[in-house]
């Protein structure tokens, strides 16, 4: 049974947060300062157990969802991680399963992970510049250590994609530099515009690179030509003309994407988001505690997707009250 909302967009993508941590501390998501040791993450016996997320998942799957994605903070850092993805392979409906990393762990994980069910993982790299990279992660990471991460997935034989959030005044410059490294490899990279989520990473609007004049850098070194995405895709997808090969963007600031945005979300502790830019959550491990079973939580679910009305991206400019907006970290992206 499907469900769409008050803007008729259909209940299709659950990204499931798996723990608020990270081993990285990237400047746009959480920035050292802020995320230091006395900041409180989540405590373990708050998060979502995985039996618990595989009662969540099966009942999002009556609703219409088929694809999952995994995020963090870190999930590479919730333990024994590969047996939650046993669990999501043997739900019937679900036909992807993804994951969003920094990759650090992945040349630990990779294997394991694949055999339980994985299919793909989005990297993440901002920069092949060893300064560039370490001043941008917060913690003074090496490039080579994202990249061995990446060769890790591609050997185990998951599909790989590179995320690359680009900021002014740190990495714009290395836009053309990503973009021709991961053409060779025949790996896409998508582009992502620095966006205003959470209140912890000083956004401004003059710090966004945006999609034009991303696409001039390229354009300026190899045609590309835009290409018909799937319906609910976030980037707007581009190849090099005459290849197979492509480049991508998610530009929520300059074109966003809400008209089509078919995503719930989850946090590590259980709360359903319906954008990425609410301030508040549903809580559903109450009602697991509470006994719901997965048809009653089903029922829950498409009660709240039904009056769903956000459409944060297009309205983000014009609004005039600020909001007390969860971070990235947390809600995972
Ligand atoms: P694919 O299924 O591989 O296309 O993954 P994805 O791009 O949907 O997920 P990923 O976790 O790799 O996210 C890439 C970027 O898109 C991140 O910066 C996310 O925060 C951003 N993003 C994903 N979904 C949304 C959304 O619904 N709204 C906005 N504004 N940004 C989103
Ligand atoms: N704006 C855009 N993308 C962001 N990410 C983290 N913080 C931001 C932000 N402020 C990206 C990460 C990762 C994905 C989950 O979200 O780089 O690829
Ligand atoms: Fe960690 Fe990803 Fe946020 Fe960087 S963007 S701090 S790797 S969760
Ligand atoms: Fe979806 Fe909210 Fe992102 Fe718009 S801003 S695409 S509604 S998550």
């Amino acid at each position: 049974m499907g469900v769409i909302d008050t803007l008729n967009r259909p209940l299709r993508n659950l990204r499931i947060s798996v723990t608020d941590r990270c081993n990285l501390r990237c400047t746009y998501c959480m920035p050292a300062e802020i995320f230091g040791p006395n900041y409180k993450f989540l405590e373990t016996d708050k998060l979502l157990s995985f039996e618990e997320i595989g009662t969540l998942a099966a009942s999002f799957s009556h609703l219409g969802v088929n694809k999952i994605r995994l995020t963090g903070g870190e999930p590479l850092l919730r333990r024994n991680l590969p047996q939650l993805l046993s669990i999501l392979a043997e739900i019937p409906g679900i036909t992807d399963i993804a994951l969003t990393t920094n990759g650090i762990l992945l040349p630990k994980l990779a294997e394991e992970l694949k055999r339980s069910g994985l299919n793909r993982v989005n990297i993440s790299l901002d920069s092949l510049d060893e300064e560039t990279f370490r001043r941008m992660n917060g913690r003074n990471v090496s490039p080579e250590a994202v990249l061995k991460g990446i060769n890790s997935a591609r050997e185990a034989g998951l599909g790989v994609k590179i995320n690359s959030v680009v900021k002014k005044g740190s990495n714009e410059h290395q836009v053309r530099a990503l973009a021709e490294y991961f053409f060779h490899m025949g790996i896409t990279v998508r582009f992502i515009e620095f966006m205003d989520v959470g209140s912890t990473n000083n956004w401004q609007a003059e710090s966004v690179s945006v999609m034009e004049e991303m696409l001039k850098q390229i354009s300026s070194w190899k045609d590309i030509e835009p290409i018909k995405g799937e319906f609910g895709e976030v980037a707007k997808r581009y190849r090099y003309t005459g290849t197979d090969r492509e480049v991508g963007f998610i530009s929520s600031i300059s074109e966003s994407f809400c008209s089509s945005c078919t995503r719930a979300r989850i946090s590590a502790e259980g709360k359903l988001y319906t954008c990425l830019f609410t301030d508040s959550g549903h809580d559903l491990k109450e009602l697991l505690k509470q006994g719901y079973t997965e048809l009653q939580l089903s029922d829950r679910l498409a009660e709240l997707w039904k009056v769903r009305d956000d459409k944060y991206s297009e309205e983000r400019m014009n609004r005039k009250q600020k909001r007390n907006k969860v971070e990235m970290s947390y809600i995972g992206g």
